[in-house]
């Protein structure tokens, strides 16, 4: 009787550790080390996170809490995209906030666009200024006017044109739905194609304004 009850209390005391030592399933799984999961986004988004092929995003010195969220949404499927649902299906929810943190601490490089002022022209006064008859708002005022954000806002800098027009189509058509209060839906419903391409090419151009 005595021996059967401790062997009871030895597996009971077993279960408790193996729970106290495992704080997730996946990590009793095997995370892979930070560096291995960084190969797999070098391969769209370059090991610094400034990406060189238009369609994938810079994500260089964006805001941690914003990219983290992003990769949550693409998670749980409330911002739909093929490529990204595919990837972040491999990653447990624990590695979302060190990746967002490393690509957040990356230097971003400069415009991926081709200044030309005159193509620029009817993008720049959107950006800044905003639609009047169609009630856009400026852009600058939410992002800022070297597109650096802030910490309510994502930094768009220098973003990749076609990107950046991907994004408000999607914004525009409601298959980007998770943006709090809907504010870029709003924006780019207000939008036509013509001024969505030209805002976007402005967009690329921007460069960080030098600290004071
Ligand atoms: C096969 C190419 C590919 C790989 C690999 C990849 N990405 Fe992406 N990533 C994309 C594309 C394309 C998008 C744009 C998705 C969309 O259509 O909204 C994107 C978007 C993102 C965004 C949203 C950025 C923003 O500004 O909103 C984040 C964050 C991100 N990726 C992080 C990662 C991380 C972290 C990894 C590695 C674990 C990774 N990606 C691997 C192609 C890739
Ligand atoms: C009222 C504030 C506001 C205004 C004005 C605004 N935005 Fe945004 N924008 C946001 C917010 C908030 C987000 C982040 C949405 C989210 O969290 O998913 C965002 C996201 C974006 C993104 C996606 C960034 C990424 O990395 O995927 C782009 C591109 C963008 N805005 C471009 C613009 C452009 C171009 C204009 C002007 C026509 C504009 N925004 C005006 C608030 C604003």
């Amino acid at each position: 009787m005595r021996y059967k009850r401790t062997v009871v209390a030895s597996f009971r005391l077993g279960t408790t550790l193996c729970a106290l030592l495992a704080p997730s399933a996946s990590w009793a799984q095997g995370v892979p080390p930070l560096a291995e999961r960084l190969q797999l986004c070098a391969t769209c988004h370059n090991p610094d996170g400034n990406s060189t092929i238009p369609d994938n995003p810079r994500l260089a010195g964006q805001d941690a809490a914003y990219l983290a969220r992003q990769l949550a949404d693409f998670k749980n499927g409330s911002r739909p995209s093929p490529v990204m649902a595919g990837i972040v299906g491999l990653l447990a929810d624990e590695e979302l906030k060190p990746l967002a943190e490393f690509f957040s601490e990356q230097a971003p490089a400069g415009p991926t666009g081709a200044a030309d002022d005159a193509a620029q022209a009817p993008g720049r006064q959107i950006f800044d200024e905003g639609i009047l008859g169609s009630a856009v708002p400026a852009c600058s005022g939410c992002h800022n006017d070297d597109g650096s954000g802030t910490e309510k806002y994502p930094r768009i800098t220098g973003q990749h044109a076609r990107y950046v027009v991907q994004q408000l189509m999607n914004f525009r058509s409601g298959v980007r739905a998770n943006d709090g209060r809907a504010v870029m839906q709003a924006v780019a419903k207000r939008m036509n194609e013509q001024e969505i391409q030209a805002v976007a090419e402005y967009v690329a151009t921007l460069k960080e304004e030098e600290e004071q």
